[in-house]
């Protein structure tokens, strides 16, 4: 009795069944059909959209297949740096440079086997030059303490070596921010807030500060868009902002002030600036009041005189010749009066968002105006008054090795702590649409990057480049590396022979001595990551 009923049951389930899984598949088949229905529409409504269209000649003449072209345009872009290119064929940044950031920002080993990769025989290939009897490891000294603005109230002293150059918070994300804040205060470097003011989440991490006052003065103007001197007190106040920089240009775009779409100006960010949401924030392309290097040097003095920190100005070089102009000017008005240090960017640095033009084509790559900078400085006598903090693509240990022997005393990045955070270098730093959330704000976006794992990663890889800096000083006989000089890297000729980077820019100021014209190309980083 049991038995039949059991069966009965299981019986009345299977019918069941049976007729719901024909159901489905019913459902699915009409689906099917309809779709495939749709898509020959769809083929169909394109096919006659492109050829009466007179826009694009390909669609024209082929329509539908025409349009895979700008498909495989756009994919392209990002499958290239995965599937086609060479480890260290890429631009702006190749796989060997991003691989290593990556490594030693998660930690991991970044010792390589078997043999380098990197071809040492293109003239203009840097190298070190390593001496017979390199440092012990129990004569190695920590990194010297630099003091920067003797003359202003409160000078900052600061040992460290690879900072944070200026992303402004607009440009990049709150959890960026609060990532590469954290992670600067643990590895005991500055950040740079960039033009966009400060916001709550660079003082949250609680690192030192740099604070940046762009043309459009966010931040610290005041109703006219004027400096405003009470707030700049007010900045000053906090004891976590050490210094002040005059942004006079940025390598990617000289001569035009900074750039944030409006897709990316909330309210929230509109309300740092004092600006209107959702509309592009374009600043004046130059601080107006500065025509002239006495003015120049007048601000300065303003801000250190107002703020009591030390101040400093930043800038991309295009001619050069004024520089001596400068330094004269700044002997006659006495030494106190100088800018406290010069942030010298890059040619071919990097921006949220920049014209092609000038990205491409305006001002001199840090490979040859780092150099004439320092010899500037070095000639008037101001090289150790004035401090030189040098950025553009200096972003593996070799690089800012390389910088620190031609006479930097810092070295900062942008996008170096920007792969630590996890950039692929999607190059859509414009859009709102960062794959990683890092110079995006829509929230869903942002949700990838955990600013507690992300800040680990920051710090892992500051102090990563800081010790390999130190391995490479070490191996050419030096403590630390700040004792690093010219004399220590060397530059291959197309000869096959090498000379010291002192005997390279030697020859450089006597034109007849040109480096090229002994066969020497310009220097080349971009194969250094080991
Ligand atoms: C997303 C982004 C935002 C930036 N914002 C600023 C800025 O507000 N002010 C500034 O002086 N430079 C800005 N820069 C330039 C960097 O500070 C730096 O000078 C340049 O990128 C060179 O360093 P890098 O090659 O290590 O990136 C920005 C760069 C990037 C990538
Ligand atoms: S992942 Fe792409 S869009 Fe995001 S920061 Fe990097 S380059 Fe810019």
């Amino acid at each position: 009795m049991v038995d039949s009923f059991s069966t009965a049951l299981r019986n009345l389930a299977d019918a069941f069944n049976r007729s719901a899984i024909w159901q489905i598949v019913d459902i699915l088949s009409a689906l099917f059909i309809l779709s495939i229905g749709c898509l020959l529409l769809s083929v169909v409504v394109i096919f006659i959209i492109d050829r009466t269209q007179t826009q694009h000649a390909v669609r024209r003449n082929y329509p539908v297949i025409g349009r895979f072209r700008y498909l495989f345009e756009t994919l392209g872009e990002y499958f290239r740096q995965y599937f086609f290119a060479m480890d260290r064929e890429e631009l702006p940044f190749n796989r060997a440079q991003r691989a290593w950031v990556y490594r030693a920002a998660k930690g991991v080993d970044t010792t390589v086997a078997f043999g380098s990769t990197r071809d040492l025989r293109p003239a203009g290939t840097v190298t070190f030059a390593n001496c017979p009897f390199p440092t012990l490891d129990q004569n190695a000294a920590d990194t010297a303490i630099v003091e920067i603005g003797p003359y202003a109230r409160t000078p900052y002293r600061t040992a460290s070596l690879y900072n944070i150059s200026g992303m402004s918070y607009g440009a990049i994300s709150k959890p960026a921010v609060l990532a590469l804040s954290n992670g600067a205060r643990m590895a005991g470097v500055w950040m740079n807030t960039g033009e966009g003011g400060l916001s709550p989440f660079h003082l949250e991490g609680g690192a030192d500060i740099v604070f940046q006052i762009g043309t459009a003065k966010y931040g610290c103007r005041d109703d006219e868009g004027l400096l405003s001197d009470e707030k700049l007190k007010a900045l000053a106040a906090h004891e976590q902002i050490r210094m002040f920089e005059i942004k006079l240009s940025q390598g990617a775009k000289p001569g035009k002030g900074g750039i944030l779409p409006g897709s990316k100006v909330t309210p929230e960010i509109a309300a740092i600036r004092g600006i209107v949401v959702g509309q592009d924030s374009i600043s004046p392309n130059r601080h107006p009041e500065v025509n002239s290097i006495p003015e120049l040097l007048d601000l300065v003095s303003h801000v250190r005189d107002v703020t009591g920190k030390p101040t400093g100005f930043k800038l991309v070089l295009g001619g050069y010749e004024w520089l001596d102009e400068l330094c004269d000017e700044i002997n006659s008005r006495g030494i106190e009066n100088a800018p406290d240090f010069i942030t010298l960017d890059s040619a071919d640095g990097g921006t949220g968002a920049a014209p092609m033009a000038l990205i491409d084509y305006v001002g001199l790559p840090i490979w040859e105006s780092l150099p004439m900078l320092c010899d500037a400085l070095e000639r008037h006598k101001l090289k150790t008054r004035i401090r030189v903090n040098a950025s553009g693509k200096l972003i593996t240990p070799a690089e800012v090795a390389w910088a620190l022997c031609v006479g930097a005393d810092f070295v900062c990045s942008a996008r170096g702590y920007m792969f630590s955070l996890g950039c692929i270098q999607a190059l859509q730093c414009n859009k709102n649409t960062c794959p990683t959330g890092i110079t995006t704000h829509n929230k869903s976006l942002q949700r990838g990057l955990d600013v507690t794992d992300k800040a680990e990663r920051v710090r892992r890889y500051a102090e990563r480049v800081t010790h390999e800096v130190c391995v490479i000083a070490h191996s050419c006989g030096v403590n630390e590396p700040r004792k690093l000089r010219r004399e220590h890297a060397r530059i291959m000729g197309s000869d096959g022979v090498s000379v010291s980077l002192a005997e390279y820019y030697r020859r450089w100021i006597q034109p007849e001595r040109r480096p090229s014209q002994n066969g020497l190309g310009r220097p080349q980083f971009d194969a250094d990551a080991a």
